[in-house]
C-alpha cells in the first residue's frame, strides 16, 4: 500500500511457457475488480524470461525488479521450459523464482486443495474420495534442502561425480511457518497436521519438536497431529477429506502439493500464495501464482486452463487487498462458470466442449457480471 495515494501496487509478470497466456486472463479479472468494484489498485506489467534475456541480457531486467520491489503483490505466471537451454545457467540463476522467494523472504507458501463437484467426472480419483475435500498445504518456502549449504557437484579421486545438498531447519524457520499454520487453522476447522520424516532425519526431529513446543505454548486450542511424509502421501490420495491445514518443509511440500493436486481434481485449477513476514507497517510482501508451472508442451496453443491464475487473484483479494467479499465473489463466479459447463481441455469430460484459455476468461467474466447484476436486482 502506497500511503500517499492509498493505492495498492501489483506487478503482473507472465513469464514463460503458458505463464503469459493464463496471466493475461487473470489480468483481465484484476481489471474487472478495479473497474466494477473500485478495488484501489495500480497494475504494472513486466517481463520475465527468455524475451528480456534476448533483448537485455537478463531474465529479470531492472524494470521488472523495480516493479516487483515496489509491489505489494506480484501476480506471477510461470518460469522454465525448453527455452531455458538458450539462457546461460548463471543468468537463469540470477533471476530465478527461487532467488525471488529468498529475496522477499516468502517463507509461507499456501496451496489450497479444494475439490469441485462439477469436475468429479473428469478427475482421476473417484468421486467419493473427492467428496468434501477442502484443505490447505502450508509449505515452508525459503529454507530446507532447496537453500541449505554446502551444496554442489564434485569429482571424487576415483573419477566418480558426487552431488550433494544439505537439508537443514532452525528453530525460527520452523516456528514461523508453524505459527502461520496454527493461525490459519483458527480461521478454519482448527486442525493442523504436521508432516516430517522424524523417524530418519534430524531436521525432522527439530521440526517435530519445535512444532509441538509452539503448539503447547500458544496454540493448545488447535488439534495437532503428525504424519511421516510417506504416510501423508498415501493419506492424501486415500482419504483427503481428513485434512484441514497441513504444514511441512520445503521439499516435502513441493512433492505433496503436486500429489494433493489430484485430490482437487486438476493441477490446472490450483492457486497459491507465498507470503513474507509482516513489516512494521503491517504490510506483507506476497507473490501469487498458479501451481501448474510453465507446461511447455501446450505453451502458445491457447488451450491452457487459466483458473489456477484466476483463483490466485482471489487469494490476492483476500490476503493482500483485504477484500474478502470480492474474493468470495470471484471464487463463486469460477464455481458458477464450471457448473455452467465451462471446461478447458485439462478438466473436460469426454463429451464436453473444450474452451480456449481466452474463452475460459470470458466465462468467468460473464459469471462475475451476472453475479453483480443479481446483487443489484436484490438490492
Ligand atoms: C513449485 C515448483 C518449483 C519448486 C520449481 C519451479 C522450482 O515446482 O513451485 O512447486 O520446486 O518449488
Ligand atoms: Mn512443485
Amino acid at each position: 500500500m502506497n500511503s500517499a495515494s492509498n493505492m495498492f501496487k501489483v506487478a503482473v509478470v507472465g513469464g514463460e511457457g503458458i505463464g503469459p497466456e493464463v496471466t493475461a486472463q487473470s489480468h483481465r479479472i484484476l481489471n474487472w475488480f478495479i473497474a466494477e468494484r473500485g478495488v484501489p489498485l495500480v497494475v504494472r506489467e513486466a517481463q520475465y524470461g527468455l524475451i528480456p534475456y534476448l533483448s537485455k541480457g537478463k531474465v529479470l531486467p531492472e524494470d521488472t525488479v523495480e516493479a516487483m520491489d515496489e509491489a505489494d503483490a506480484i501476480l506471477w505466471g510461470a518460469s522454465g521450459g525448453p527455452e531455458t537451454r538458450e539462457v546461460s545457467a548463471e543468468a537463469r540463476k540470477a533471476g530465478s523464482l527461487l532467488s525471488l522467494r529468498s529475496k522477499y523472504d516468502l517463507y509461507a507458501n499456501l496451496r489450497p486443495i479444494v475439490a469441485n463437484p462439477a469436475l468429479a467426472e473428469a478427475a482421476p480419483l473417484k468421486a467419493e474420495v473427492l467428496d468434501g475435500v477442502d484443505f490447505i498445504i502450508i509449505r515452508e518456502l525459503t529454507s530446507g534442502i532447496y537453500f541449505g549449504e554446502p551444496r554442489g557437484i564434485e569429482t571424487l579421486p576415483d573419477g566418480q561425480r558426487r552431488g550433494f545438498n544439505t537439508e537443514q531447519y532452525t528453530t525460527n524457520q520452523v516456528r514461523r511457518v508453524a505459527r502461520a499454520a496454527f493461525e490459519l487453522a483458527r480461521t478454519r476447522k482448527s486442525r493442523v497436521c504436521s508432516v516430517d520424516k522424524a523417524n530418519v532425519l534430524e531436521t525432522s526431529v527439530v521440526w517435530r519438536e519445535e512444532v509441538t513446543a509452539l503448539h503447547r505454548e500458544e496454540f493448545s486450542d488447535i488439534e495437532l497431529t503428525h504424519l511421516y511424509v510417506d504416510n501423508a502421501a498415501m493419506q492424501i490420495v486415500r482419504q483427503p477429506r481428513q485434512f484441514d491445514v497441513m504444514v511441512t518443509g520445503n521439499i516435502f511440500g513441493d512433492i505433496l502439493s503436486d500429489c494433493a493436486a489430484m485430490a482437487s481434481g486438476s493441477l490446472g485449477m490450483l492457486p497459491s500464495a507465498s507470503l513474507g513476514p509482516v513489516d512494521r507497517f503491517g504490510r506483507r510482501k506476497a507473490l501469487y501464482e498458479p501451481v501448474h508451472g510453465s507446461a511447455p508442451d501446450i505453451a502458445g496453443k491457447g488451450i491452457a486452463n487459466p483458473l489456477g491464475s484466476i483463483l490466485s487473484v482471489a487469494m490476492m483479494l483476500r490476503l493482500t487487498l483485504n477484500r474478502p467479499d470480492d474474493a468470495d465473489l470471484l471464487e463463486r463466479s469460477v464455481a458458477a462458470a464450471l457448473a455452467g459447463g465451462a471446461r478447458t481441455a485439462d478438466i473436460a469430460e469426454a463429451s464436453a466442449k473444450r474452451l480456449s484459455t481466452v474463452e475460459m476468461g470470458d466465462a468467468v467474466l460473464s459469471a462475475l457480471n451476472e453475479a453483480v447484476a443479481e446483487q443489484r436486482e436484490q438490492a
